[in-house]
């Protein structure tokens, strides 16, 4: 049961750092980098590419999260949830909600938009998509804190 729970720790660790850890690289170095050297419509197509090859990184990540998650709850927490759980919960339902909104309309707007070559309306994607990218990694840090900090903090 011990090394169970040490498995659930450790995949849920690890969804954490790809899914928070990669938004925190693409906002922080790698669109501004793009920005500064890279011109309108290479630019589209490297962020086009950059999405394609993290967001399924991602799926994975948030199926780990909410599967190791049930699982430590249901192996650790017998006599009721914490108020930090129920907090990572609530968060992590909405940074899941933000991820298949960003998946479902304008990702794939955004693959139309470069299909057509429509470059105006394909940046309009990419800021849109960068723009909940920042909230979806505000979220995250914050969720890593409250799941790590929050234990001592608000755990009764
Ligand atoms: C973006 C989503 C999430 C992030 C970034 C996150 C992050 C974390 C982190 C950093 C820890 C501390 C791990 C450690 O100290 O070893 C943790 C613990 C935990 N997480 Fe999450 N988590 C997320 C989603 C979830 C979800 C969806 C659930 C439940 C279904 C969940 C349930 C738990 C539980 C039960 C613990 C153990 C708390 C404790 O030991 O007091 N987490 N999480």
């Amino acid at each position: 049961m011990k090394s169970a729970l040490a498995i659930a720790f450790g995949l849920h660790q690890l969804a954490t750092v790809v899914w928070v850890g990669g938004m925190f690289f693409a906002h922080m170095a790698l669109r501004p980098a793009a920005k500064e050297e890279v011109k309108v419509p290479e630019r589209l197509f490297l962020m086009a590419a950059v999405f394609r090859r993290f967001f399924p990184w991602v799926w994975v990540a948030i199926v780990l999260l909410w599967g190791t998650g049930a699982w430590i709850i249901l192996g650790a927490f017998k006599g009721g949830l914490a108020l930090h759980v129920h907090l990572m919960m609530g968060i992590a339902a909405v940074m899941t909600a933000i991820f298949v909104y960003i998946y479902a309309s304008p990702y794939r707007k955004l693959k139309l938009a470069i299909e057509t070559k429509d470059w105006s309306w394909a940046a309009a994607k990419v800021a849109l998509i960068r723009r909940l990218i920042l909230v979806n990694m505000l979220f995250g840090l914050l969720t890593a804190l409250v799941g790590s900090a929050g234990r001592l903090i608000l755990a009764g």
